[in-house]
């Protein structure tokens, strides 16, 4: 049996590429499945430049009578290296009606013999797939790393505790270590993925082996990420540098922390200055100061 993996973010920030380039990249002995279950519709069969079906339409009109988890195979489309893909419609009317019909089968996508990523796209109350989101194997958070992205996820997490095996994938700069969002929002960071705006298109017109993405850094890290994955579900590396007392792999709230300490707008403080977000050098929480200010501290 294969693993369901549920990926979803806060704030926008490039959830659908990490899963699109986790399918290009998941190790060729095991059976990939995306599945592209984002409320506000689906944007891969565009980029790919496929029909609009087969994909999730075409499926939730066939499994209305109810269906076995396997009736998703006959609705999927390829990526170039053959990992199987359910698309969206374009349409958020229409990828929502599908996606409320399709819930209790995607729900048991975990039965499949196939590793399976789904997009879920923004978390919300009312989402239709906040179940199924919740109901996988195990969650992924994508986030960018400015502040605000961070305290979005933070806010999301406080009623929605992060289950075991959960973690967080951060797209671009980041100013923070990972020992510290791990601590703030009590959620391994399971990597980072590059922002390499010359490789996302190209992921659905050749195969991730090819010379011409082979070396391109988000191809390089979404295999390392796909890789680690598939086989196990500890994070990276996020685990060396936790502090002892935080379990990792509990299901627990956020501790909040240095963020919201750190003046910003869940407490009605001062928003931190532009400077705060920035994402290079990465700085620590003790160089900002009480008001939310960046502290010079020479190294
Ligand atoms: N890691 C990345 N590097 C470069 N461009 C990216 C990356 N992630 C996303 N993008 C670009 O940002 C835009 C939105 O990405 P997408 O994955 O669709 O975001 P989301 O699914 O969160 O709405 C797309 O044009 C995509 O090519
Ligand atoms: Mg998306």
């Amino acid at each position: 049996m294969g693993t369901a993996t549920a990926f979803g973010s806060v704030r926008s920030s490039g959830v659908t590429t990490l899963v699109l380039a986790l399918g290009a990249t998941w190790p060729a002995d095991r059976k990939a499945l995306v599945v592209e279950a984002d409320p506000a519709g689906g944007t891969l069969a565009a980029l790919a430049g496929w029909p609009a079906e087969p994909g999730l339409v075409s499926l939730a009109a066939a499994a209305r009578r109810g269906a076995e988890p396997s009736l998703v195979f006959e609705h999927c489309q390829h990526l170039p290296d053959g990992a199987s893909l359910l698309a969206g419609p374009a349409r958020a009317d229409q990828a929502r009606s599908a996606l409320g019909m399709l819930a209790p089968l995607l729900g048991r996508l975990g039965e499949l013999d196939a590793d399976v990523l789904l997009d879920c796209g923004r978390l919300e109350e009312t989402s239709p797939v906040l179940g199924v989101f919740e109901g996988a194997d195990r969650q992924v958070l994508v986030s960018r790393g400015r502040l605000a992205d961070l305290q979005a996820v933070a806010s999301w997490l406080e009623p929605h505790p992060a289950g075991p095996g959960s973690g967080l994938v951060v797209v671009g700069d980041v100013p923070y270590p990972d020992a510290e969002i791990t601590e703030a929002l009590g959620l391994a960071v399971l990597g980072h993925l590059p922002w390499d705006p010359q490789t996302p298109d190209a992921l659905v017109a050749y195969p991730a082996s090819d010379r011409r993405l082979r070396m391109a850094p988000l191809v390089r890290t979404a295999r390392t990420l796909a890789e680690h994955l598939a086989r196990d579900v500890t994070p990276l590396g996020a685990l060396d540098e936790l502090d002892e007392d935080l379990e990792p792999t509990g299901r627990h709230a956020p501790v909040g922390g240095w963020w919201w300490g750190a003046g910003c707008c869940k407490h009605g403080g001062p928003r931190p200055p532009r400077t705060e977000t920035a994402p290079s050098p990465r700085r620590r929480p003790s160089e900002v100061d009480g008001r939310g200010g960046p502290v010079r501290v020479d190294r």
